[in-house]
């Protein structure tokens, strides 16, 4: 019997009414699996401080990786699947999911430094699937070449796709046509 997929899924979007959300929810009927959302902007997370710093440090040099500070990165890190809802604000996404990516970059959980210290990922994904909107056109998507360049260099997910509506806010688009577009594009990948 093949096992239940754990997909996780990130959302960074803070508009109830959010044109992200709704194309990520259309990549996560075209899986199957058990979904876990995390809604960033109501998760409990901060950017790393000095006191928090000095406690993850601590924690990593003594090998702690259950204690709750991790809870982030070992969900990441087990995670069959991964989409990220992220609109696309000021040329890449809300600050919100910088600080979400500050925690579960861990030494030991996500990845690892061989010995000539290049990163190696532990991560069980096979590939990220990041979908984000946009108001004007999106010249460089900075967002996702980011998590992209991440997920690859540190995290060992080395396929990534990316689902873009663009153009939305421009005078006299047709929004819905703009995201019909999409979704249809999302219907004829294949995952
Ligand atoms: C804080 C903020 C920054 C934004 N920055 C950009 C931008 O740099 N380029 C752009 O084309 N649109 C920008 N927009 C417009 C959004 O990308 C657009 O409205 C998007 O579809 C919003 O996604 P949502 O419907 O999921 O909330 C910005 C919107 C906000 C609220």
């Amino acid at each position: 019997m093949e096992n239940i997929k754990n997909i996780l899924f990130i959302n960074a979007c803070a508009r109830p009414e959010s044109r992200t959300l709704l194309l990520a929810e259309k990549v996560l009927e075209r899986l199957s699996g058990e979904v876990t959302e995390l809604k960033l902007f109501e998760e409990e997370i901060a950017p790393l401080d000095y006191d928090v710093l000095e406690k993850r440090t601590g924690l990593i040099a003594s090998g702690e990786y259950q204690d709750p500070l991790f809870r982030y990165a070992r969900q990441f890190a087990e995670a069959d699947e991964i989409v990220i809802a992220a609109p696309y604000w000021d040329l890449s996404f809300p600050s919100i999911l910088k600080v979400y990516l500050e925690q579960i970059c861990i030494t030991g959980i996500t990845f690892q430094y061989t010995p000539e210290g290049i990163p190696e990922g532990l991560c069980r994904a096979r590939h990220i699937i990041y979908v984000t909107t946009a108001g004007g056109p999106v010249y460089q998507n900075m967002g996702f070449d980011y998590v992209k360049a991440l997920s690859d260099a540190f995290f060992g997910i080395h396929e990534q796709a990316a689902f873009t509506a663009q153009n939305l806010d421009v005078q006299g688009a047709d929004e819905k046509a703009i995201l019909r577009k999409t979704v249809e594009e999302i219907r004829n990948y294949s995952f």
